[in-house]
């Protein structure tokens, strides 16, 4: 079936081909452009930014008028379902995420989903406003942190270089931290129906802590909670493309694309380029997956990979992207750059 709309990104994820692939970068608004630091200095700290629609929506489309981007990603946070259940978070300049972390059954009573759209429902009002002023051949992308990757800022209330305490309750006492993820899962698949309600076009799933686990705790941890999200949003969208980002899981990628029912599988920067077109490519349109770092190198270090990506992924359904988000000191100039390079023009 051909997708009837003008939307690159939406033929991309149906498997058409494209006059060029389309393009969007994750952390595609931030810290980055001087008019996001602009705005965010105006909302007061970030949790505000996120719960404000008329600044968030402002944020969301910065980077579209710079660059032109297929498609605009919401701009909120992973941790706001955190947020919404009640877990006290804040972020810290410099330091990044803060909560105060769960880590056993008994923790888990504070929390609850009676409220979560009372909080989230400043986040349903961006995603309406973005759907009326997003140009009209460019794609709303709503998202949410995978369980995985949630609960590990839930229980190490903090990033982490170990993962030590949510580890340690998974492997033992794997019912108990079940309990935790059955809760995430439902709290997320509402949070997203709620998105798609509002507006959202697709849906990308970060799982971005999922490569700290062994394959088989991968599976139980990351993959399930991923495919009863999917189920529960097609439940009600059949036809809703998901995009699932389990970064760093190496060939336990192809078990995730195989179980979860995504539309298409987002890649991280170690990936293979040869090896995604043979293995992955016939089975599902991806995306990615050049370095931040490279963008903020620039230069010809920057174009030789960028061709080398289009001319290896671009034979097959493909969408341009980074195997990660932005970084703080990417020059605006180099994006620039970027977006001639894809576009040919
Ligand atoms: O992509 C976009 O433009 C949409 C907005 C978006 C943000 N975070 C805004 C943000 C998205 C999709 C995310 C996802 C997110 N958030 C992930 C998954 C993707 C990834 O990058 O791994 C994770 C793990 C988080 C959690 C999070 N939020 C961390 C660890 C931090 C601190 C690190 C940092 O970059 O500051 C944040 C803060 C955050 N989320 C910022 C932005 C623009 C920076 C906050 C600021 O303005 O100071």
């Amino acid at each position: 079936m051909t997708n009837a709309s003008n939307k690159r990104l939406l033929k991309s994820l149906s498997g058409e081909m494209t006059d060029r692939p389309p393009f969007w970068l994750m952390r595609q608004a931030g810290r980055y452009l001087p008019e996001y630091r602009e705005t965010r200095a105006k909302a007061g700290n970030f949790l505000d930014l996120c719960y404000n629609p008329a600044l968030a929506e402002e944020v969301t489309l910065q980077p579209l008028r710079r660059y032109g981007m297929d498609a605009a990603i919401l701009f909120a946070d992973i941790l706001l379902i955190p947020h919404a259940l009640g877990q006290p978070l804040a972020y810290r300049e410099g330091e990044g995420p803060v909560l105060d972390p769960v880590r056993s059954i008994a923790g888990l009573k504070s929390l609850g989903l009676t409220k979560i759209h009372d909080t989230l429902s400043p986040v349903y009002e961006t995603v309406a406003r973005l759907s009326q002023s997003i140009p009209k051949d460019c794609t709303l992308i709503g998202f949410a942190g995978a369980p995985w990757t949630v609960a590990t800022y839930m229980v190490e209330g903090k990033g982490s270089k170990d993962y030590a305490h949510i580890k340690h309750w998974a492997y033992n006492d794997p019912a108990g931290f079940g309990h935790l993820m059955d809760l995430l899962v439902e709290a997320t698949t509402d949070y997203l129906l709620r998105q798609v309600a509002a507006g959202a076009e697709v849906i990308q799933i970060f799982d971005t802590w999922a490569g700290v686990l062994p394959d088989d705790e991968f599976r139980k941890w990351s993959i399930e909670p991923t495919k009863r999200i999917v189920e529960g949003l097609r439940t009600q969208h059949p036809d809703l493309p998901v995009i699932g980002f389990p970064k760093g899981v190496g060939a336990n990628i192809i078990e995730f694309v195989r179980e979860t029912g995504v539309t298409a599988v987002s890649l991280d920067t170690g990936t293979p380029l040869d090896w995604a077109s043979k293995v992955l490519q016939p089975v599902l349109p991806v995306q990615g997956n050049l370095d931040p770092m490279l963008l903020v190198t620039g230069g010809a270090a920057m174009e030789r990979r960028v061709a080398d990506i289009l001319r290896i992924l671009g034979k097959k359904p493909f969408i341009f992207n980074l195997g990660h988000g932005i970084v703080p000191q990417t020059p605006p100039e180099n994006v620039a750059r970027l977006a001639q390079l894809i576009c040919g023009e």
